[in-house]
């Protein structure tokens, strides 16, 4: 029975050397859940595939998006793919359109005779844009036909970010758990006997990154820049994490050897 406690991973026992290794392997799981639980929690927020920082700027700032026909019709789409321009007066006429605010009443209003919405995209987009379109620039995909496949594009949205109350509750569950892990993860790195230089860069690196990971969730909410460094914080403290994780794995794996003071 040693009577001063170890003083590095490699002195420990077999049994506790299997516990720490894991007691870590499950952290892991847990990074890599949290990891996952975000993505398709965030994914879906400003209905584009993929967690981007538009998903966290939703969340954390709230942001609007451009209805896709009016950012389709401001770029000078479809003048782009053909030589048959859309006349300068329709593409007027359809921007203005989805920038009021009668969209859906006046898609088809008989009074606005062949200035409806319905009748020039009948004319200027359905050559390309109805199901059964085909040819060089076709997109069948795309259709425009009924109002049912116009609305979805031409809607422009609010997306409004998370209420004071959820981000506090967030902050405090996030802020306590993760200090929390990530001081006992760190403080075990630092019993392994890999170089001290790299374990100390690792460890500085991983808590820098989540200070400033839950941090920018409250500045992102007043700056919406901030959201970029929500990212890059998250993604230096997760990688920080799983580093330090993968030393002290290391660690009690190797073979156990006396420590040599
Ligand atoms: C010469 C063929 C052609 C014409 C005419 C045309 N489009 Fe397109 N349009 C396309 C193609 C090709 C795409 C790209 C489809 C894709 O991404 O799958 C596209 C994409 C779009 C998109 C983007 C959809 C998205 O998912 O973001 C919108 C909106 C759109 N068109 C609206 C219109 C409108 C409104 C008109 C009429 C004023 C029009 N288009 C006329 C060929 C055409």
């Amino acid at each position: 029975m040693a009577s001063t406690p170890p003083r590095c991973l490699r002195d420990l026992g077999l049994f506790a050397r299997f516990g720490v290794l894991c007691t870590v392997l499950t952290l892991l799981g847990g990074t890599a859940a949290s990891g996952m639980f975000l993505y398709l929690k965030q994914e879906k927020r400003d209905e584009r595939a993929g967690l981007t920082v538009d998903d966290i700027k939703g969340h954390y700032h709230g942001m609007s998006t451009k209805a896709p026909l009016l950012v389709a019709l401001q770029d000078g789409h479809p003048n782009e793919l053909t030589d048959s321009d859309l006349p300068e007066v329709e593409r007027q006429a359809l921007i203005d359109w989805l920038t009021g605010d009668r969209v859906s009443r006046d898609f088809d209003n008989f009074d606005l005779g062949d200035m409806a919405p319905s009748e020039i995209m009948a004319v200027s987009c359905l050559d390309c844009h109805s199901r059964t379109s085909e040819g060089e620039h076709a997109a069948p995909g795309v259709p425009l036909e009924y109002w049912d496949d116009v609305e979805p594009l031409a809607a422009s949205r609010e997306i409004s970010p998370v209420s004071i109350e959820i981000l506090a509750a967030s902050t405090h569950t996030h802020a306590l758990g993760l200090s929390a892990v990530t001081l006992v993860l760190a403080w075990l790195a630092l019993l392994t006997s890999w170089p001290r230089a790299i374990v100390g860069l690792l460890v500085g690196a991983t808590g820098l990154g989540l200070l400033l990971d839950i941090g920018s969730w409250w500045l992102t909410r007043e700056w919406i820049e901030f959201a970029y460094l929500i990212m890059g914080a998250g993604a230096v403290y997760n990688g920080g994490m799983v580093l330090l994780g993968l030393l002290v794995i290391g660690d009690v794996l190797l073979p156990g050897k006396k420590a040599t003071d």
